[in-house]
């Protein structure tokens, strides 16, 4: 694999294809639809997409239950339809990342058909049988095992009941998912995000979860995540697949170290680019409750600051970090991290600063570039996701809560948050549909959506756009060291990045760049360190009117303002 590759300086944006834009009018999202916005994410400069599932799934859990890997999903459209995105994308310079999902498959896939009809299937070994279910718990709720009636045996389903478990002992099993793996790469897609992918080896005789709280089922990761098997099962797919093709791979790594993350993505010894950590992700979240989404808590800035600094510092001379504050399992950045009533420009603007100034590969969730905010649907009938509902019933129907309580925590982290159709303009279903959308609208569609955004040089789009050339002319923003400063300061985030290791390449050497972020809505005073040797700045970008040449020795910040610098030393 080469030293530099080019998705480190790549800019990534993931489309959740059933949200994106409806084509047909059947108010689900489809490939035509994607095909018919390729222009506008040309225009907003990103370099590779990354695509949710689009194949063929009766949709449990929204395409991330696979009954064909070589089919596209009905509602989507046609292989091709398919190719004609590709091409569409190819000719306009942006890559395609295609979601890969191989810890479970649907339970309508052939494989599990055939498994489930006979115990002497030759499929039957794809998946995990047991007489004695364990006291593991599913993400999406009740016990991980689901009896099957005609053979007397459980299978493990991690997820959904409707998502069994794939046995990655088996290494026939392996050698199919690395085929068709191939399958999709010689079509000339250009990498994959891998689902789940830290949890696809299991503790041998799986263990029962050590107990936390009342319950039978537990979460059992301790069994599951980062499992004994995980390098060697990785290390076999780069030597089968991965290194015959120039590809960008992401791995979303639930509960991941900074070593382990380290040595996944060495560039010579890992078998993945990068890897999505979450733990600024759970920052929010009571650690005594072990499943996700279930809770609130409040955090600080020096919290936050400590997470994202150990992880730009772990990976800085080996591996690679991806960055990302939202994707489709979470709650809208702009509602999470910033203010998305009175000060929503300014913040997501602040927000986009920072995912696009640190270290890493960074990730636009579609809407994040307009500010999408949170929905806050008034009854449960409105959510449609599995988990979400799940949730709505664990809390009412078995722990007695209330309806309201319940949905003040699915208000907050919900993932139909990042659900609700994308925002294109103030016609009627923000213009994402002609039909009945199949989740409704956030109604403050009519002034935020794209059409208005584009229009207006000041919005959170054209910001984006700016920030995403930014990166274009200096090296250091995508190659730079991080260096935290003020790590206990309560409201500004300010880091710098310098371009030492680019000290003997031609392009960026010696580079040097601060980033002054208030995430709040004070006022405080940012005060330039007097260690850091300052000759003279150039201000890069910032959210708010700034005279460029205003003295930086002391900066009254405003609320939620973002800034950049280029140091100037000597
Ligand atoms: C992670 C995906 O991002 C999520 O949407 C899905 O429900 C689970 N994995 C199961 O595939």
């Amino acid at each position: 694999m080469p030293a530099d590759t080019w998705w480190k300086d790549s800019v990534v944006y993931q489309i959740y294809p059933r949200s994106f834009s409806d084509s047909n009018g059947d108010g689900i999202g489809d490939l035509q639809g994607i095909i018919s916005r390729l222009d506008y994410l040309s225009e907003l400069g990103v370099d590779v997409v990354w695509l949710s599932p689009v194949y063929k799934s009766p949709n449990d859990d929204n395409g991330y239950d696979i009954s064909d890997y070589h089919a596209i999903m009905d509602e989507f459209g046609t292989m091709a339809d398919w190719k004609a995105l590709l091409a569409g994308m190819h000719a306009r310079n942006i890559k395609l990342v295609m979601d890969l999902v191989v810890n479970h498959t649907s339970d309508e896939h052939a494989w599990f058909q055939s498994a489930r009809a006979s115990k002497d299937s030759p499929y039957r070994d794809y998946y995990i049988w047991s007489t004695q279910p364990n006291n593991w718990a599913s993400f999406f709720g009740g016990s991980a095992w689901e009896y099957d009636e005609p053979s007397g045996e459980y299978y493990l389903h991690l997820f959904s009941k409707k998502q069994p478990d794939l046995n990655w002992e088996n290494p026939q099993l392996r050698k199919e998912l690395y085929a068709m793996m191939r399958r999709w790469l010689d079509l000339g897609v250009d990498g994959f995000r891998m689902d789940v992918i830290n949890m696809i080896s299991k503790a041998p005789g799986f263990p029962d979860a050590t107990p936390q709280g009342a319950g039978p089922y537990h979460f059992g990761g301790e069994h599951f995540v980062n499992g004994p098997r995980l390098e060697e099962f990785l290390l076999e797919m780069k030597a089968e697949v991965l290194s015959q093709y120039d590809v960008m791979t992401v791995g979303e790594t639930p509960m991941i170290t900074t070593e382990k993350a380290a040595a996944l993505t060495d560039i010579e010894t890992g078998s993945l680019s990068m890897v999505f950590q979450f733990e600024h992700m759970d920052i929010d979240e009571d650690p005594q409750t072990a499943l996700p989404r279930r809770s609130i808590r409040e955090w600080s800035l020096p919290e936050l600051k400590e997470v994202m600094s150990r992880w730009q510092t772990a990976l800085q001379d080996r591996g690679w970090n991806s960055v990302y504050l939202c994707n489709h399992d979470m709650p809208r950045s702009v509602s999470r991290f910033g203010n998305d009533s009175r000060f929503r420009v300014e913040s997501a603007k602040m927000l986009a600063t920072f995912v696009h100034l640190l270290g890493g590969t960074p990730y636009i969730y579609q809407g994040e570039e307009i500010g999408m905010t949170n929905v806050a649907f008034s009854g449960i009938q409105a959510y449609r996701d599995i988990e979400t509902r799940t949730i709505y019933r664990e809390f009412v129907e078995e722990q007695g809560r209330s309806p309201e309580e319940a949905l003040r925590i699915i208000h907050a982290k919900s993932r139909d948050n990042a659900r609700t159709p994308m925002q294109w303009s103030s016609k009627s279903n923000a213009g994402f549909t002609t039909g009945e959308p199949w989740i409704p609208v956030n109604p403050n569609y009519t002034h935020i959506n794209v059409e208005a955004a584009a229009a207006d040089p000041n919005s959170v789009l054209s910001y984006y756009k700016e920030l995403i050339k930014l990166r274009r002319h200096y090296s250091v923003i995508s190659r730079g060291d991080y260096e935290l400063l003020m790590p206990d300061h309560e409201h500004l985030y300010c880091f710098l990045r310098s371009n030492k290791k680019a000290a003997t390449e031609s392009r960026g050497a010696g580079e040097r760049m601060l980033v002054v972020l208030n995430f709040s809505a004070a006022t405080p005073v940012f005060v330039f360190p007097e260690d850091i040797p300052l000759a003279g700045f150039e201000l890069l970008v910032s959210n708010y009117p700034v005279d460029p040449a205003e003295d930086i020795e002391q900066l009254t910040m405003r609320p939620y303002e973002a800034r950049a610098y280029l140091l100037v030393s000597t």
